[in-house]
């Protein structure tokens, strides 16, 4: 079988500041919600934090160059907040704004176009202090930060995103506490919900408003959600209701102005506070977009249990194989995720921002780094989203997370993701055979299996 992409296919690689950059508090930067949580001993698996990372912010020209060695056209990246604005507000640090410059530049004259995401996770810590996103203010700190970033960059940059998944920050960091900042209050995390929604709405507007012609877009994560049982209503319904929490509650805001209003009666009865929504709010968030961004990795297999809360459901793993960092391996339930979102919100362009694999990777003792179920992983997935775009979904690129191994958020760095291998102890790089697979993808627009 053979994949041949359209001609004007996009191909990326998807990276993130915090994850690469490491320079935590170089040159006038704030701290930000991470630095504050993977300080803090028993976050983050094996103790690492992001002081270091893969020192990106020195390396950079070294990494864009291997980039491009590889022949990578698309290079994805995000803008940390406090290198911006190190108290949240306020007062620009230009050595911030130079270094991003640098970085655009040398993609630029490397020929590597750039996406750029502006909320990749690190709100500064002083704003958290304010109450970061439960504030209902955040969505203007967060407008005021993004004009700033618009006017700075915006020669320089040929596709904006404005946040990257909101349903992690909003979860992860407010309802299960497992990224920053920590909290753990599912109420609070819907309040989260409703102020990013609006940060976008906001920063879309304001892109407009400053005649800004390249596209601009939001990245949401999104899986399927199975039932255990296929004939059993319980699990069935509990199935749908994990889709709208997951899913339908960003999408269906940003592409109906409405929330879910079955996930809505359906808290209510469990006792959560649903988030205070002022006039106007839902017509800000449902600005037009130029394109969804899409991250996805896996599925899940949804069992009803009583005992949950607040939805009455857990996830129970299938026979199967997962990745290394415990994620189940389901090609079709990319092919079904695309084709439900098209068929449900009409986006007028689908990116898949995100799409990878974490391995136990080593190097060989002939100096290789060699991941063929990397390969395995990559090309079963790509497939399922060939499929998809055959059938009519308007799927115009794929990034890979990630380029190189980097820091995991609540993994640190014991998960793997990158196409190019990372010795944490000397920096040194090492494309794996996947690199090398990706590279010729990219050549053939294409690939035969
Ligand atoms: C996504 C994040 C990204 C990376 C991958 C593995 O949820 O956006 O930063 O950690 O997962």
């Amino acid at each position: 079988m053979k994949y041949c992409f359209p001609e004007d296919f996009q191909w990326g690689v998807a990276t993130a500041a915090y994850q690469i950059e490491g320079a935590w508090n170089a040159d006038g930067k704030g701290e930000s919600i991470w630095d504050r949580f993977s300080h803090i001993p028993g976050n983050i698996r094996g103790e690492g934090d992001g002081d270091d990372a893969c020192e990106f912010y020195e390396r950079y020209e070294e990494d864009i160059r291997l980039a491009k060695e590889l022949g990578i056209p698309l290079f994805r990246l995000s803008i940390n907040w406090p290198r911006i604005f190190p108290e949240g507000t306020g007062t620009v640090n230009r050595a911030g704004i130079e270094y991003y410059r640098k970085v655009l530049e040398c993609l630029k004259k490397n020929g590597i176009k750039a996406s750029v995401t502006l909320y990749h996770w690190d709100l500064p810590q002083k704003l958290q202090y304010q109450g970061g996103w439960m504030n209902r203010q955040s969505a203007d700190w967060f407008e005021a930060f993004a004009r700033t970033c618009f006017e700075a960059f915006g020669d320089l940059v040929d596709q904006w995103i404005t946040l990257n998944e909101p349903q992690s920050t909003a979860m992860g960091g407010h309802a299960s506490g497992g990224h920053a900042p920590g909290i753990r209050d599912y109420s609070s995390a819907l309040q989260v919900v409703h102020n990013l929604l609006r940060a976008h709405g906001k920063a879309v507007k304001a892109y407009r408003e400053m005649g800004l012609t390249a596209e601009i877009g939001i990245v949401l994560d999104m899986h399927m959600f199975y039932p255990v049982e296929e004939g059993n209503p319980a699990d069935i319904r509990m199935a749908r209701l994990f889709q709208q929490q997951t899913n339908q509650l960003y999408a269906d805001p940003i592409f109906k102005k409405v929330y879910p209003q079955e996930l809505f009666e359906y808290l209510s009865g469990r006792r959560v506070v649903l988030p205070e929504i002022q006039e106007g709010d839902m017509e800000l968030i449902g600005q037009p977009i130029d394109f969804l961004g899409l991250n996805t990795y896996w599925s899940d297999y949804v069992r009803y249990d009583e005992e949950r809360w607040p939805l009455q459901g857990k996830m129970v793993q299938q026979d199967g194989f997962v990745t290394d960092c415990g994620w189940e391996v389901v090609p079709e339930g990319m092919y079904d995720l695309l084709k439900w979102v098209h068929a449900e919100y009409h986006p007028k362009q689908i990116f898949i921002t995100e799409n990878g694999c974490a391995c136990n990777d080593w190097i060989g003792a002939d100096g290789k780094v060699e991941d063929p179920n990397r390969i395995n992983y990559l090309k079963q997935y790509i497939g399922a989203a060939y499929r998809a775009m055959e059938e009519g979904v308007p799927l115009k690129g794929y990034y890979i997370w990630t380029f190189t191994d980097n820091f995991e958020w609540a993994w640190g760095k014991t998960c793997r993701f990158g196409l190019v291998f990372v010795d944490y102890k000397t920096q040194k790089r090492i494309p794996k055979s996947s690199a090398y697979w990706f590279s010729e993808v990219i050549k053939n627009n294409g690939f035969e299996v």
